[in-house]
């Protein structure tokens, strides 16, 4: 799905200290599948996935995306990606306080109405919110619960590409073990690309590449 090339991303340009996020590396990344991205705070994983979903443009080097270039797309054309085929899911949920469940996993839906609202429910409903769950606001939610909203709003657009920086690193062991499940069952058609510091949750990986210092030190077919 994704072919990287000698990728490089280096911030502050202009400044004399110069930081190389990503050192020049080529990685290619599965049609569908649970990806890991491993390594220390700072490795460059969180770079790695704003270029591939173009929230970010590389300083050099190229990501084709089903053959095409990332690279060299116009900004109109990166959102219309990001809107169609790709979902997000951080470390924070960044769900709308004042919205409950359904409206925060509507609220980016393409699509309008009754329609989009069913399919908001049945898919909450799938990631294991109960009925009254649905109404509540996120602050009335528990940790795992709020997650899930954010899951189900990235789920939404059936993204092809799901990427997940840090999901996991607000909840609980239990919590985040069962989200990681959710992860595991859309990957089984899409690609799920999955950033962690944490060794544990990525016991079920199809690909695991481990980052250090900018660069990807390995790459592992299954998990860790
Ligand atoms: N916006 C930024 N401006 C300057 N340096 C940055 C910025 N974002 C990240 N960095 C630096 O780039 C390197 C890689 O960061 P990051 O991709 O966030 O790593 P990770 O997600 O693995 O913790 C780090 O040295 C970090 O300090
Ligand atoms: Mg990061």
């Amino acid at each position: 799905m994704f072919e990287i090339k000698n990728i490089t991303m280096i911030y502050d340009m202009e400044k004399e200290e110069k930081v190389y996020a990503l050192g020049g590396f080529d990685l290619n990344l599965p049609d569908k599948g649970l990806v890991g991205i491993i390594g220390p705070s700072g490795s460059g994983k969180s770079t790695l996935m704003y270029c591939l979903s173009t929230l970010k443009t590389p300083t050099a080097g190229e990501i084709l995306y089903n053959g095409k270039s990332l690279t060299g797309l116009k900004e109109q054309e990166r959102e219309k990606l990001r809107r169609d085929e790709f979902g997000f899911v951080f470390q924070r949920h960044f769900l709308v306080p004042y919205m409950n469940s359904v409206s925060n996993v509507t609220v980016a839906a393409n699509g309008k109405g009754e329609e989009v609202k069913t399919r908001a429910v049945e898919l909450l409903k799938s990631l294991g919110l109960g009925e009254k769950e649905l109404k509540k606001r996120p602050g009335k939610l528990s940790g795992g619960q709020r997650q899930r909203v954010a899951i189900a709003r990235a789920m939404m657009n059936a993204p092809k590409v799901l990427f997940a920086d840090e999901p996991t690193a607000a909840l609980d062991h239990e919590t985040a073990f069962a989200v990681m499940d959710i992860l595991k069952e859309y990957a089984k058609e899409n690609l799920v690309v999955v950033i962690t510091h944490d060794h544990s949750i990525l016991k079920e990986a199809d690909l695991m590449v481990e980052m250090w210092d900018g660069m990807v030190s390995s790459v592992k077919e299954g998990g860790v």
